[in-house]
């Protein structure tokens, strides 16, 4: 048979009626094959589906109510009717596949409704009468691979309502299935592969009431057609007799049988027809023929006006053959025939290793009605003047792969074609190199033109498409080398689709652009061709253009920030644009604004390039967005600021092969989407897998725990609050730690002065010393030796010096109080010794310090006379260095020559004022 049939009208509606059942069967196959790993029947609806289960009982336990049960491949040896009454509403039963020897009468009476009964490869070898006896509403009945060898008597004799009877491979030697008319409704009768070697009219009169639509005896060793045999069938509209390997004089006698019946469609595919004569067809003259299959025959040569009989026909086969030459009237009388096919069917003929076969001019005159031919896979030498001329009704035309030589097209190629309304094309793998101006100038109607699949290598002129005024499609993908002008579409305005994939038209940077003459784009393919630089003109006003394939270029640069002059935003304005593809070209970055505006799109693909980080808000506009590929990028988080929108109506997502970052900022939002999600998500799970961080490297981003990932955003205030009250904390202890003498001394200040202490200015008082000397009394030797002078030198100078000065008589503290109250300054003499004087340390140094703070720092001054580190001064004495000025603190020094300007910087420090800080 044929692997495409032509529409026969009138009976057209009947077969797909009657096609129905085999596809509901065929429905049912197809679930067995998805759901096999179940180990129980599948219900769905009222349809069972118990195949594949190594059964050896019907099941028990399946709804009552179901129409179809499905018990194929499996190992059961009956079909008990008493476990089918369960099931009486079943109106499909498949047994097929398993051991059944034997079958009740009983089953039909158990299932009334039972229209379709397949049995087929078991083990029945007997058909009793009673079998079927009660099969009244039977409509289908397959019995193929069984074997039956013979049927006697009339088994099928009640299955009025039978459509169709399947008794392929069962070892038949007849076609006798009865022996009183019956089976009136019968429009299939499969008999193939059986052992059938003669055609008797005896054998089919049980069929003299039957419209056969189809009697199929393909493969079986017919030798002999005994005269009448078709006739005593009541009528036959379809005979194929496949395989059958009967020569030229046997089909010269089957025609012969089948002359006056009512045949339309006759199959005669590999039967070794070698050769047809004008006497071949002779007996169909007088049928209305209309499909003829005689392909698959080593067909080599067709006599003149062989098909002259057949002037019915529509439909005819010749694909795979041998035929080495066509003459002019190979073809003559078929002049109803629509379709024609000859593909693969001419060879080089034997012996001439430079020959070609060859089609006469003017071989296809006669074939004034056909709309289809297909010259597809042969090796003819090119396209003669004459070759297709009278073809005036031709639509669609196959060439590919057609010729040897047909290196350039020209303006007279297709000049044979000129006359006819063709409409699509085929050019493909014909080694093409040029195409000359004016080439399909003749060809004003055509829509399609497949120019694919060759070597053309040019510039394109535009001149190439003059007078293709109606063409909606050129596909030129696949070819050689192709350089586009501004001018190369400029006579195609009309074109719809335009396919450039893998043509190496690198250069694309051209002003204006060619495509801009196409406003009513709605494809473009440019991929596979190394693009590197092209201009936001490019695709500039394509207003139209719905299917935009680039992959496989190398557009990374156009989209860097870093590109001179900035991206190149070569998609803006494209607003009807539903799919985009952009795999493969090496991009590492992508404007944030790049899809702007592109509301319509339904499909990106970016797989393959090196994305790392999106732009938030990239697909804002993409909200209709069904298919999204990001596979094999260096993504490695996926955010709602990014994908949220893209997200939000997809159906399908691949962002396999991805390194994504496993933690909860990264990921955290995409693993609660993958779970909840109805999208179809591609290789999911197992290439969606996590690479950073290290201890989650190589698990399965759908498995990422984002329970604690919940908790963040209290965890994160606390966090911060916590971490700024610490950072405080450490800058107060460090504070007070380094700086808290100050503060605390400050305090004090400020506490006095708040309170209102008035401050005490001695000045006014006129104190009676110039500074009270505080000192270790092992030092008291070293202050009359070196103070003394001083008082003599300056006779309003005067010291309070404990030794010399206290009142006889007063206790101690109460004369240090009064001593101290009575000077203008105090004078630390700091040695060693003063360190360690407990009274000192406890009394004076705390009363100088109060009186300080009442009054002034400056009224403290410091001389040392060793070196006494800081701290060590701290820890005895409470005081720092820090808290007074320079010029009061003094070092005696080591030198002599120094002691003179000690002196000075002395009196310095005495002079001066108790200033308010
Ligand atoms: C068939 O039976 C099942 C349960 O046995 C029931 O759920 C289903 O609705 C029934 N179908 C019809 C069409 O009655
Ligand atoms: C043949 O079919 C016709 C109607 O189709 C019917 O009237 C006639 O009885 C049938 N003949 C036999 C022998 O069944
Ligand atoms: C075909 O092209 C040739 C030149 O290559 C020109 O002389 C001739 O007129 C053209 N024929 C037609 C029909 O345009
Ligand atoms: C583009 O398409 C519109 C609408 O289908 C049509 O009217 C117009 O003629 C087309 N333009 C060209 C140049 O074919
Ligand atoms: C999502 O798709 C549905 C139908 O497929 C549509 O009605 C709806 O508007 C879409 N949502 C958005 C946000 O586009
Ligand atoms: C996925 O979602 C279900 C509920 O929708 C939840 O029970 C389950 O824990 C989730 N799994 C993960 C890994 O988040």
């Amino acid at each position: 048979m044929s692997q495409s049939q032509p529409p026969i009208s009138g009976n057209r509606r009947m077969e797909r009626c009657l096609s129905y059942w085999s596809y509901f069967l065929l429905g049912i196959t197809l679930q067995i094959v998805c759901t096999q790993s179940v180990k129980n029947c599948v219900v769905r609806q009222e349809v069972a589906d118990c195949s594949h289960l190594k059964l050896t009982q019907i099941p028990p336990d399946l709804p009552t109510n179901i129409t179809t049960l499905n018990l194929t491949h499996n190992q059961l040896k009956r079909l008990p009717a008493a476990n089918l009454t369960r099931y009486n509403q079943l109106v499909i039963l498949d047994g097929g596949f398993n051991s059944i020897s034997k079958l009740e009468p009983e089953l039909c009476q158990s299932l009334p409704l039972l229209k379709v009964l397949n049995l087929q490869h078991n083990e029945l070898s007997q058909i009793s009468d009673a079998m079927f006896a009660s099969c009244i509403s039977l409509m289908e009945l397959h019995l193929k691979f069984n074997s039956f060898k013979k049927i006697s008597n009339n088994p099928f004799i009640n299955l009025k309502d039978l459509r169709i009877l399947d008794l392929s491979h069962s070892g038949l030697s007849s076609t006798k299935l009865g022996t009183q008319v019956q089976l009136e409704n019968l429009q299939e009768l499969l008999l193939t592969n059986n052992n059938i070697h003669t055609l008797q009219k005896e054998n089919f009169d049980y069929l003299s009431n039957s419209s056969l639509r189809k009697l199929d005896l393909s493969s079986n060793q017919l030798k002999e057609f005994s005269p009448g045999c078709f006739q005593s069938i009541g009528k036959l509209y379809g005979l194929s007799l496949n395989n059958v390997l009967l020569g030229p004089v046997l089909t010269e006698e089957l025609c012969l049988e089948l002359s006056g019946t009512s045949v339309r469609i006759l199959s005669l595919s590999n039967i070794q027809l070698t050769k047809i004569s004008s006497m071949t067809f002779r007996g169909l003259n007088q049928t209305n023929l209309t499909t003829l299959d005689l392909s698959h025959n080593g067909l080599s040569a067709i006599a003149n006006d062989s098909f002259a009989w057949l002037s019915h026909i529509e439909w005819l086969g010749l694909e795979y053959n041998n035929i080495g030459y066509l003459s002019s009237r190979s073809f003559y009388g078929l002049s109803k025939v629509k379709y024609l096919n000859l593909k693969r069917t001419f060879s080089k003929p034997r012996n001439a290793m430079f020959s070609f076969p060859k089609i006469d001019d003017f071989s296809f005159q006669w074939l004034k009605c056909l709309e289809y031919l297909s010259i597809e896979d042969n090796n003819l030498l090119g396209i003669t003047t004459n070759m297709f001329t009278g073809l005036t009704s031709l639509r669609h035309i196959n060439l590919s792969s057609s010729f040897e030589y047909l290196k350039t097209l020209t303006n007279a190629t297709f000049l044979s074609l000129a006359h006819s309304p063709l409409l699509t094309l085929n050019l493909t793998r014909n080694k093409i190199s040029r195409v000359e101006t004016g080439a399909f100038s003749c060809l004003s109607h055509l829509e399609v033109l497949d120019l694919g699949l060759n070597e053309i290598s040019q510039e394109l002129t535009g001149q190439e498409w003059k007078g293709l005024e109606n063409i909606m499609e050129i596909y030129l993908s696949y070819n050689k080398n192709l350089t586009l002008t501004s001018d190369s579409f400029t006579s195609v305005p009309s074109l719809k689709r335009l396919m450039l994939r893998r043509v190496a038209c690198k250069q694309l940077d051209i002003s204006p652009s060619p495509f801009h003459p196409l406003q009513n784009l709605t494809i473009l393919d440019l991929s596979n061709n190394n693009i590197a630089n092209i201009n936001d003109e490019m695709l500039k006003g394509l207003n139209q253009l719905e299917i935009l394939d680039l992959q496989h270029n190398n557009l990374a640069r156009l989209w860097k920030h870093a590109n001179p002059g900035g991206p190149v935003l070569f998609l803006k304005g494209l607003f009807r644009l539903h799919i985009l593809n952009l795999e493969s070209n090496g991009f590492d970055e992508i404007p944030a604004d790049v899809f702007k505006g592109l509301s319509h799109l339904k499909m990106i693909d970016l797989g393959l390039n090196n994305l790392n980080l999106l732009p938030d808000s990239l697909f804002d506009d993409q909200t209709s967005l069904k298919s999204l590929n990001l596979q094999k990028n260096l993504i490695t988080s996926v955010e709602k600021s990014v994908f949220g929108s893209a997200f939000q109506n997809l159906s399908v997502l691949d962002m396999s092969f991805n390194p994504f970052d496993c933690t909860c900022e990264s990921i955290a939002w995409f693993a609660n989407w993958l779970n909840g999600t109805h999208t179809n998500i591609k290789d999911q799970p197992n290439h969606y897998l996590c690479n950073t961080p290290p201890q989650y490297h190589a698990t399965l981003v759908m498995t990422f725990d984002t329970a604690p990932c919940k908790d963040s955003a209290p965890f994160k205030i606390l966090f911060m609050i916590n971490t700024s009250f610490l950072f405080i904390l450490i800058f107060v202890v460090m504070l007070v730690h380094f700086q808290g003498w100050r503060i605390a001394f400050y305090w004090n200040v400020t506490i006095h002065r708040v309170l209102g202490f008035k401050e005490i200015d001695h000045q006014a008082e006129k104190p009676d010393y110039a500074a009270y000397v505080v000192h270790a009394r092992e030092d008291a030797q070293w202050i009359w030796k070196h103070f003394s002078p001083l008082e003599e030198k300056d006779s309003s100078l005067r010291f309070c010096l404990e030794e010399r000065d206290f009142e006889a008589g007063m206790p101690e503290l109460e004369a240090i109080v009064h001593s101290i109250k009575r000077s203008k300054k105090i004078i630390f003499v700091v040695t060693r010794n003063l360190l360690k004087d407990p009274l000192c340390k406890r009394f004076k140094v705390h009363h100088a310090v109060q009186q300080a703070i009442e009054q002034n720092l400056d009224s403290i001054i410091l001389i040392f006379l060793e070196d006494i580190p800081d701290y060590k001064l701290n820890h005895a004495l409470c005081l720092r260095r820090g808290l007074f000025k320079s010029q009061c603190i003094l070092h005696w020094p080591a030198q002599k020559e120094r002691v003179h300007a000690f002196y000075q910087k002395l009196e310095v420090a005495l002079g001066m004022k108790n200033r308010a800080q």
